[in-house]
């Protein structure tokens, strides 16, 4: 109780994206890594694996930016500290970790509290009263803007692209009359984020959802999503298993388990 109060204190969220259930939907995220931490354990563990791998690939080293920085489970820290000048941990929320990373290792590394989508403060400022249309509408115009921190020789998108319209869709009071409107603000936002990524100079790392499958008890596939190809992205250039949510987290007949891709962009790194 007590953690999770001195968390909260050191927690930081502009108030748009906190009406727009952003800050609770960080805490969620925590809550259910608290109770299948080992399920989620390889793929964590993967993800600090890629990045890291790239980082070391990387030939100019100055400044790395990681989006959707969270608690800094998939993100390694210290590596990246080894590697590079410059460690910006951005998020819409800065978390308590964040924190303890800016005083652990201090000047160089630091946090931002940073839209990636560029449109939550005009989404929150119309919330109550906005039409379904009009809200995907907000996401597939919006501009995120320069890169927090400055430029970057390194970007990494880790595993967020697939949040950035679709918590803020199911805040909206339209979302009551419309259920398709989070998938809608999702695929905007996840586009927008794309073309904002390959506009950026340096190396750049999307580490996102693949595909999604339904397991049943047995092991037999029940459905299979596939996301990347939503977002017009082509074939990731690896995947790895994540046990999201082992029986009974999301429903009593079924593991939900997603297929994570990492996509690597950009010329200014050393191909093996
Ligand atoms: C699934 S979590 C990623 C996990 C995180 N990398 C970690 O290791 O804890 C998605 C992250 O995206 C962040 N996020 C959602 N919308 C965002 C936005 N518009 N701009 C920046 N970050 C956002 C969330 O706050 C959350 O931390």
């Amino acid at each position: 109780m007590f953690a999770r109060f001195s968390r909260r204190l050191a927690t930081t969220c502009p108030p748009a994206a906190r009406e727009l259930g952003l800050l609770r939907e960080h805490e969620d995220i925590a809550k259910r890594h608290a109770k299948v931490r080992a399920a989620w354990a390889p793929h964590l563990a993967e993800s600090r694996k890629v990045i890291l791998e790239v980082a070391e690939r990387c030939d100019r080293r100055q400044r790395v930016l990681v989006i959707g920085a969270g608690d800094c489970l998939d993100v390694p820290v210290a590596g990246l500290a080894e590697c590079f000048a410059e460690v910006v941990l951005a998020d819409i929320v800065t978390s308590a970790e964040v924190r303890w990373w800016e005083k652990k290792l201090s000047g160089q590394v630091r946090g931002a509290n940073w839209d990636a989508s560029g449109a939550l403060a005009a989404l929150a400022a119309v919330r109550k009263t906005v039409a379904s249309q009009e809200a995907s509408e907000i996401f597939a115009k919006a501009d995120a803007g320069p890169p927090p921190g400055g430029e970057a020789d390194l970007i990494v998108s880790a595993n967020c692209i697939s949040q950035l319209g679709l918590v803020p869709g199911h805040s909206l009071p339209a979302y009551d009359k419309d259920k398709g409107l989070p998938d809608r603000c999702a695929k905007a936002a996840a586009k927008r984020h794309l073309a904002w990524l390959q506009q950026q100079p340096g190396v750049r790392l999307l580490l996102a959802d693949a595909a999604r499958y339904d397991i049943g008890p047995d092991g037999k596939q029940l459905k299979k999503e596939t996301l990347h190809e939503r977002f017009g992205l082509p074939k990731p250039d690896r995947t790895w298993r994540w046990d999201l949510a082992p029986i009974p987290e999301w429903s009593p007949d079924f593991h939900r388990v997603h297929e994570v891709g990492a996509w690597m962009f950009g010329e200014n790194v050393v191909r093996r």
